[in-house]
Parts: structure tokens; C-alpha cells; sequence
């Protein structure tokens, strides 16, 4: 009956009201709320994943190619994404940022390759290496063709991280520690650390996608929940593209909008 409906529609309403307002402040391509804090419950992130993995269906199409970056949010995203579109390529968006293995991008890409029977790239450079023994690598035949794909690529998934935390998890040294706290970062997407205000503070030296070209995608569909990222992704959002399709979760919108 309706009564058993109401407090459902209600509730979808509050998060489709929290959106609309959302949009008419931070101009995106779109904007998504899901119910919760991700940081409470788990099953909140799983629901940004399967929005994430719907909307991106609906925007895929024949031979699309999309660079995909890594995180325990990206990594559930193939649970939940079908075979719809023929000839799909996924690559690696980032070389490696220090992440364990079921979080790096490389895992990714290969898990939703598998879940649409479409195609997958690696990239394999290590995150700490010389700036030489870099430029030497972006020679490599291999290497070039994962950077040749991401800047052709239609549509870029990612994640975004509290900067510090991320820092943590990819075990960084005491040097950039350091640096990242002077600076004040507060948040991460793909190895770029930046502050508050949106200026990037930091760069993981490694190959691939760079800020740059977000501008010329179809589509990024960013990622983010949990009350931990709030300032991570209010400061995203001082540099996002305007082609950002934004999944966040309400903690993160109440922040957003106050
Ligand atoms: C990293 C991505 O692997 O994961 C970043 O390169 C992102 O773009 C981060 O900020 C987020 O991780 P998680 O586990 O919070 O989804």
C-alpha cells in the first residue's frame, strides 16, 4: 500500500532534492546522492559502485575505451557491470601508485574485462623510480600504447581519496609525508594530492593520465563516500571538469551544500 511505500518515497526524494540542489551550485554533467555515510556502513559503498556501474553502462557504447584507476571503490565496481556493449577496452588510467594488488588499476581493468567479455590493457612501471629511467620507459612500445589509449580514451572512472590516508596506504616516505602535510592536502584522485583550494600540491611520479586530459573525455565518473572524504571531494570539485559525473553519498553532499 502507499503507507508502506511513503517513508521510502521520502526518502528518495530527499536524496533527489539533496542532488538538485547540489547541481545548482557545482555545474557537473550530472550528480548522484546515495542514502548513508560510506565510512558507517559498507554496503553504502557497494551502492555507489552499482549506481557508478549503471550510469556507466548507459553512456557506453560499441568499442568504447575507458581508463580506469585504482582504489577499494573502482574495485567493486565490477560486480555489478554487464555485458551490454561489444569490443569494450579497459586500461590502467595510472602506473603503479603503491597500492596493494586487488586495489591497483591493473586488477581493475582485468575484472571488468572479464564481467563484459571485452579487452584489458597493463601497464607495468613501478612508482619509485628515477625521473631518467621514466622518460626511458615511456619509449617502451608497451608503455606507449597505455599512454596513447588514455589520452583516446571516452570515459575515465576513478576514485577519490582523503590525501593523508592515502599517503598511508601507499606507505609513502616521511619526506613526502612531511610535504603533503605542510602543504595541507586534503585529497587524492589518481596520484595528484591537492589542497583545499584545488591547487595540486603533489604528483606520484608515474605514467599515464594526466589532469590535463580530463577536458577533452566524454565523461569522468567520479566516486566518492564517507564523511572522511568530504574535504577531499569539496576540493576536487574547485578543478573537477565539467564532464564529471559525480556518485557521492550523503555525508558527503550535506558537506558539500554547507
Ligand atoms: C586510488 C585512485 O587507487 O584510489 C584514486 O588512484 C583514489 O583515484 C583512491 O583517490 C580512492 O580509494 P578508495 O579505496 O577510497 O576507493
Amino acid at each position: 500500500t502507499l503507507k508502506d511505500v511513503e517513508p521510502f518515497l521520502t526518502l528518495i526524494e530527499s536524496r533527489n532534492d539533496l542532488a538538485a540542489k547540489l547541481k545548482l551550485q557545482y555545474p557537473l554533467k550530472d550528480i548522484f546522492v546515495v542514502r548513508g555515510d560510506a565510512d558507517q556502513n559498507e554496503m553504502v559503498k557497494e551502492e555507489l559502485a552499482r549506481l557508478m556501474a549503471e550510469e556507466l553502462t548507459g553512456n557506453l557504447f560499441k568499442n568504447a575505451i575507458v581508463s580506469v584507476a585504482g582504489g577499494s571503490t573502482m574495485a567493486l565496481v565490477s560486480k555489478f557491470l554487464r555485458p551490454k556493449h561489444e569490443g569494450l577496452l579497459f586500461v590502467p588510467a595510472r602506473g603503479g601508485l603503491g597500492e596493494d594488488v586487488a586495489f591497483q588499476a591493473n586488477s581493475i581493468v582485468s575484472h571488468l574485462a572479464e564481467v563484459t567479455s571485452g579487452q584489458h590493457r597493463v601497464l607495468y612501471a613501478p612508482d619509485s623510480i628515477s625521473k631518467a629511467s621514466l622518460e626511458s620507459l615511456k619509449e617502451e612500445p608497451m608503455v606507449r600504447e597505455i599512454i596513447d589509449l588514455n589520452s583516446r580514451s571516452s570515459m575515465v572512472i576513478h576514485g577519490i581519496g582523503d590525501a593523508l590516508q592515502m599517503a598511508r596506504r601507499r606507505n609513502v616516505t616521511q619526506e613526502v609525508m612531511s610535504k603533503l602535510d605542510g602543504e595541507k592536502a586534503v585529497g587524492e584522485a589518481f596520484g595528484f594530492y591537492f589542497d583545499a583550494d584545488g591547487n595540486i600540491v603533489h604528483k606520484v611520479k608515474t605514467i599515464g593520465l594526466q589532469l590535463e586530459d580530463l577536458e577533452n573525455k566524454e565523461s569522468i565518473f567520479a566516486v566518492a563516500g564517507g564523511d572522511s572524504k568530504k574535504e577531499a571531494v569539496k576540493a576536487y570539485l574547485k578543478f573537477a571538469p565539467q564532464n564529471t559525473i559525480l556518485f557521492i553519498d550523503e555525508a558527503v553532499a550535506q558537506h558539500l551544500l554547507g
